[in-house]
């Protein structure tokens, strides 16, 4: 069971979004889905609160640097992913994270700022490698993306990534109404009332294809369940 964990250095970078995205999105298509809430600030645990139960969904909370290892190894057996939400730091939560992780998502949105946090996840995870020999896949997701975004500020960031090797995944996070309403209302997707929020479908669409490109690139160790089973929301020590 991959544990697929969102991080950058810097706050606000969109790691919280993809990450509910990615989560709730493969909840949908059936797959079993604990979602490791490690940063302090808790607003996926806030979601959880807002939108109660969520099939095949579990949200872990009040998560610490000992305790995270033992969430992983406990869950391994009834979770078809991990999804890690990490703090905007480069602090020892985010480093052990990291280092349990299958895949690293780096979130970038289109500015400098946000290259730069990237770029201090990039250089934890080439230490990683040379020191401790621990080569984690990575990608860095496009985020925030919009048709106003230019074309030359994401091939800006795109051409800095390729030079230094990096993966960037082929479908970009939009900037959709439909991703901040999540955290307003609670719940997924496919959930939101279509008739207050705008381009729901469209969001769906992109969420969607955004997990799908997740599940090629990560295909669950165990037999996806045939029926979607009910986890309920709790906090864990
Ligand atoms: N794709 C998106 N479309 C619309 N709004 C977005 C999108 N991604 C992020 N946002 C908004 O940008 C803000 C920051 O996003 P988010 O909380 O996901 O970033 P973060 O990297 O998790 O931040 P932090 O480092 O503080 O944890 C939030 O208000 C969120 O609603
Ligand atoms: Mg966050």
């Amino acid at each position: 069971m991959p544990v697929i964990s969102f991080a950058n250095a810097k706050g606000g970078a969109g790691k919280t979004t993809a990450a509910l995205l990615l989560a709730t999105e493969l909840a949908h298509q059936g797959y079993r889905v604990a979602i490791i809430d490690c940063d302090p600030q808790h607003w996926i645990t806030q979601w959880a609160e807002v939108s109660g139960p969520v099939r095949n969904l579990e949200v872990i909370s009040e998560v610490s640097i000992s305790s995270l290892q033992c969430h992983l190894r406990e869950m391994a057996g009834h979770v078809d992913y991990f999804v890690i939400d990490l703090a905007g730091a480069k602090d020892a939560l985010v480093t052990t994270a990291i280092g349990l992780s299958d895949h690293v998502m780096i979130p970038v949105q289109g500015s400098a700022m946000d290259a730069k946090g990237a770029a201090q996840i990039l250089d934890l995870l080439a230490l990683m490698k040379e020191k401790a020999n621990l080569v984690i896949p990575h990608s860095v997701v496009l985020t925030r993306v919009t048709s106003m975004v230019t074309t030359k500020a994401l091939l800006a960031i795109k051409g800095l990534l390729a030079a230094r090797g990096v993966n960037v995944l082929n479908t970009p996070i939009g900037e959709r109404a439909a991703f901040k309403e999540l955290f307003e209302v609670g719940g997924t997707l496919h959930t939101l009332n279509a008739t207050k929020v705008s381009n729901v479908d469209k969001a769906k669409e992109n969420a969607g294809a955004f997990a799908q490109e997740v599940v090629r690139l990560m295909p669950p160790r165990v037999v996806r369940t045939l029926r979607p089973r009910l986890f309920s929301f709790g906090r864990a020590a």
